[in-house]
C-alpha cells in the first residue's frame, strides 16, 4: 500500500466531533505559526459531493453501489483533480481531511459487503496518520438530536456496525504502514483537541517545523 505523505485523516462514526476538532486543529496550527494545513472533508463541495450529499439527505435515492461509486469518484477528483491532496502533500503542505478511505469501507461495506468498497478503494493511497474517534453511537446520535434533518446512516443500528467495522479496519490499515491513533471522542472538546494536537505534531512536517508540545 501507498502512503501519502504530509496526509492525515480524521474518521468516526457520525457525531463523533470530527468536524469540530478538525477546526480547532487549524486554529491551533495558525496559533503555533504553522500556516500549512490545508483542511478539507469528504463528501467534497464539488459537484460529486453535492449529489452525495443530497442522496444522504434521501434525495435521489440511489442504490447503495451508486452511492459507493460516487463516493469513490469524489475521492478521486479529492486527490488528483486540480489543488487536491496529492498536489498540495507534494508540495509540502499538512493536508488533514474530515473522512476518507476508511469511511468508505466502514460504511460502504455494511449496505455493499466488503468487496465492492475494497476495489473501489484499492488505488488510492493511505494516509499518514489515521486519528479514529472513539465513542459509544448512543452517545454520539445524542449528539445529533438538535439538527433539523437526519441523514440516512444516523441510526442506532448502523452506528453501532460502524464502530465495529471501523475497530475491525485500525489493524488493517496497521499492516499497510499506516500510524493510527484512538481519540477519546467522549471527552470534553478541549482534552480531545490535545489527543489530536499530540497525534499530529509527530508527523514529520511538525517536528521538522518545531511547534511547541502543547
Ligand atoms: P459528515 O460530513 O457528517 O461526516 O457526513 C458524511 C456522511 O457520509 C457520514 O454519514 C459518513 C458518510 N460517508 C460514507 O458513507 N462513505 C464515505 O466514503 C464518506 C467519505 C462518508
Amino acid at each position: 500500500m501507498q502512503i501519502l505523505p504530509n496526509f492525515a485523516v480524521l474518521e468516526g462514526g457520525d457525531g463523533s466531533g470530527t468536524t469540530t476538532q478538525l477546526r480547532l486543529l487549524k486554529r491551533r496550527c495558525v496559533e503555533y505559526g504553522f500556516p500549512l494545513l490545508y483542511d478539507t472533508y469528504e463528501p467534497t463541495g464539488g459537484p460529486i459531493g453535492k449529489l452525495i450529499r443530497a442522496a444522504l439527505q434521501g434525495e435521489p435515492r440511489l442504490r447503495a453501489e451508486t452511492l459507493a461509486r460516487l463516493f469513490a469518484a469524489d475521492r478521486h477528483e479529492h486527490l488528483y483533480g486540480p489543488e487536491g491532496i496529492a498536489e498540495r502533500c507534494a508540495r509540502g503542505a499538512l493536508v488533514v481531511s474530515d473522512r476518507y478511505t476508511p469511511s468508505s469501507l466502514a460504511y460502504q461495506g455494511i449496505d455493499c459487503g466488503d468487496e465492492l468498497p475494497r476495489l473501489l478503494n484499492a488505488s488510492f493511497p493511505a494516509p499518514e496518520l489515521l486519528l479514529f474517534f472513539d465513542l459509544a453511537p448512543q452517545a454520539a446520535l445524542k449528539r445529533l438530536e438538535s439538527r433539523p434533518r437526519r441523514e440516512v446512516y444516523e441510526y442506532l443500528d448502523f452506528q453501532i456496525q460502524v464502530r465495529d467495522r471501523y475497530k475491525a479496519l485500525i489493524p488493517q490499515y496497521e499492516a499497510w504502514g499506516v500510524r493510527v491513533v484512538s481519540i477519546d471522542a467522549g471527552a470534553p472538546p478541549e482534552e480531545a483537541a490535545r489527543q489530536v494536537w499530540s497525534a499530529v505534531k509527530k508527523m514529520p512536517i511538525l517536528e521538522l517545523f518545531n511547534t511547541p508540545s502543547y
